[in-house]
């Protein structure tokens, strides 16, 4: 394998990922989805992490895509694979990992790009941010779930346009549609996301890995968001911060989750 492609860098309990291959404006190759893939997993096994920060490197690009010199010369099957296992890998393990990932989009986010951003639970872009899917002007659709996480996020005739127009966005629409949380200048853009990661990480940690698994039951298949919701909330009863924040609200302190 060659040099890594992805700085951590950890500040108290907030770890963050860069993606660092900026003269490619970060383009995700398969290197580097098995390291984002490794390092969401081991952040997430690990108790000092609280919120994951995920940007790009450079001053150009968040992700601006798949990238597309390694998969141009695929065959149906290898594109098939490509897709599924990004999913696997990436994707889907993004969303549904149980520490809180915030998206610090800080230039283009495009196809790939801003696919992983929707994955992440929380995206804050800077004021410059351009975000499209751009895939049928390459001849191919979104592969790692732009279609249903776009839709999902700003409504399916929005996502229609941009997914057929294959344009971009303005950091300003994309707030204005649901896209994006929050807008900031590109200065502001990291404290802004520790800003918010600060107020999660006075949380408990448990309870926000089982709200986001309650969430995101309502998009996946076969699964009812209401009884994971019960169930979950059931399941904290059992957990020491619960035990510790009830406490605390009785005592009338503030909690001290470990
Ligand atoms: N894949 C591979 N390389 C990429 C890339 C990508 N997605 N995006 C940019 N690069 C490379 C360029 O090839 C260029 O490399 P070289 O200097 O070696 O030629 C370098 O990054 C800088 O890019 P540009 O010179 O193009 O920079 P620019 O400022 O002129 O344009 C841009 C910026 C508009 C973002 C343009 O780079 C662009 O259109 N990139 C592709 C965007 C795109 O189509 N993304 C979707 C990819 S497909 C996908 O993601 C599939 C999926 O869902 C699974």
């Amino acid at each position: 394998m060659s040099e890594s492609n992805i700085i951590i860098e950890n500040n108290d309990s907030v770890r963050t990922i860069t993606i660092n291959r900026p003269k490619q404006l970060n383009a995700l190759n398969s290197q580097t989805i098995s390291e984002l893939s490794q390092a969401l997993k081991e952040a997430d096994a690990e108790i000092g992490v609280k919120v994951i920060v995920l940007t790009g490197s450079g001053e150009k690009a968040f992700v601006a895509g798949a990238d597309i010199k390694e998969f141009a010369s695929f065959s149906v099957e290898e594109g098939k694979k490509l897709s599924k296992e990004g999913h696997d890998k990436l994707f889907d393990l993004a969303q549904n990992l149980s520490t809180p990932i915030i998206a610090a989009i800080n230039g283009f986010a495009l196809g790939g790009g801003l696919e992983l951003a929707m994955s992440a639970h929380i995206r804050v872009a800077s004021d410059n941010a351009k975000m499209g899917l751009p895939e049928v002007s390459l001849g191919v659709i979104p592969g790692y779930g732009g279609t249903q996480r776009l839709a999902q996020l700003v409504g399916r005739g929005k996502a229609m346009e941009m997914i057929a127009t294959a344009g971009m966005i303005s950091a300003e629409d994309a707030q204005k549609w649901g896209l994006v949380n929050h807008v900031t200048t590109v200065d502001r853009l990291m404290e802004k996301c520790h800003e918010i990661a600060g107020k999660i990480v006075k949380n408990s940690s448990s309870a926000i890995g089982l709200a986001i698994k309650a969430v995101n039951a309502n998009y996946t298949d076969g699964e009812n968001g209401f009884e994971t919701e019960i169930e979950e909330f059931g399941n904290c009863f059992g957990t020491d911060d619960f035990k510790e924040g009830t406490t605390a609200f009785i005592e009338r302190r503030k909690a001290n989750f470990k």
